[in-house]
């Protein structure tokens, strides 16, 4: 069954924004015991943004809002709601959506954080899509942001190499009847919640020294789990949209997932018979920047042509939790 909208919901502008600081793969080779080669064939990344310290996931989320209401022509007291995506919250609290909402100066806004790790952009959209759909909003910022650089061990190759930190925004609006949202799916199981956690500072383990010292403040992964999963299910949310919308793959102009490992990309284009032009892909440039990956890779396919009104756009997203999902979008601007 299509989990289609009461009200036809779209995304009418995006943005982003990106901390100015470039790390290359030779930069991390002078740091860890890794090479550009390694790195390039079995994550597709060169590139990544590195903040300054002090500059906090608020601080790119209001940029990239900034950059979404300005590219609509929409003022922040337009907004009704924003929502923040991350999973590095300025602080535990209050919400990064807040910290939002003051460096916009969205004064009409109310807000909250959503957290469903690399899903959080995609889950943030459809409860953002809701809200509207129930009609108790008109406008919503999405926000993806994250500082992944904030969690992870930058002496651990395992993880140093595979984060950057950015930031995606969209605006939600009521639009025309067969555009927008056009379906999505979702899913969680936390069966897989050992395979990729920040294991302290949360209430079930909070900061102590000894957490400290065992380094459970950082990203924890076991990879090649995580890999096979987010391969499976990106690809089997896609195929489910289609199948129920009876689209075509072919008919689709834009396939956005989340931006992990240009492998698993790849494997979940192939899974739907999908040829790389269609692929939304920044891997190269940003690495994985965990809930804005979606988001930025989606803006920059708009600001480069390749969306125009009613094509038909899939977004795919894996992550933490698990948490997986796709949605089905008809562009509507
Ligand atoms: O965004 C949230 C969702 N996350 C994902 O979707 C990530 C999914 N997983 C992956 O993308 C991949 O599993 C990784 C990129 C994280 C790792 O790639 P892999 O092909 O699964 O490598 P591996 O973890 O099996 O490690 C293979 C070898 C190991 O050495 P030994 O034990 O075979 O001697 C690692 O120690 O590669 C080694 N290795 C490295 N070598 C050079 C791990 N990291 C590095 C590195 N440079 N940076």
């Amino acid at each position: 069954m299509t989990r289609r909208l009461a009200t036809p919901v779209g995304i009418t502008a995006t943005g982003e924004c990106f901390p100015d600081r470039i790390v290359t793969n030779e930069d991390l080779a002078k740091m860890v015991n890794t090479s550009d080669e390694w790195i390039t064939t079995r994550t597709g990344m060169k590139l990544r943004r590195w903040v300054e310290p002090g500059v906090g996931s608020s601080d790119l989320g209001s940029g990239a809002l900034k950059m979404a209401l300005d590219r609509r022509g929409m003022g922040a007291d337009d907004l009704d709601c924003i929502i923040a995506c991350t999973v590095t919250p300025d602080m535990m609290f209050p919400c990064t959506a807040a910290l939002i909402q003051q460096k916009v100066g969205a004064s009409k806004a109310f807000g909250f954080d959503l957290n469903a790790a690399c899903s959080s952009f995609l889950f943030g959209l459809t409860t953002g899509a809701g809200l509207i759909a129930s009609g108790t909003v008109k406008r919503v910022g999405v926000v993806g942001c994250d500082v992944m650089t904030s969690i992870f061990d930058k002496s651990d190759r395992n993880t140093a190499v595979l984060f950057g930190d950015g930031a995606g925004a969209a605006i939600l609006e009521p639009v025309e009847e067969g555009y927008g949202l056009l379906d999505y799916e979702q899913q969680i199981d936390g069966s897989g919640a050992p395979y990729l956690c920040m294991p302290a500072g949360g209430s079930a383990k909070p900061a102590s020294h000894a957490t400290v010292d065992a380094k459970e403040h950082f990203v924890h992964q076991q990879g090649q789990e995580v890999f096979k999963n987010a391969v499976r299910e990106m690809a089997n949310v896609s195929r489910l949209m289609l199948d129920r919308n009876n689209i075509d793959p072919k008919e689709l102009t834009l396939f956005v997932p989340h931006q992990a490992n240009l492998r698993i990309m790849d494997a979940a284009l192939k899974r739907l018979e999908l040829p790389r032009e269609k692929m939304a892909c920044n891997i190269a440039e940003y690495a994985n920047t965990t809930s804005a990956t979606i988001p930025t890779a989606l803006h920059q396919s708009v600001v480069a042509g390749k969306v125009k009104k009613g094509d038909l756009v899939v977004l795919a997203a894996f992550g933490a939790g698990f948490t997986w999902g796709g949605a089905l979008l008809r562009w509507a601007v």
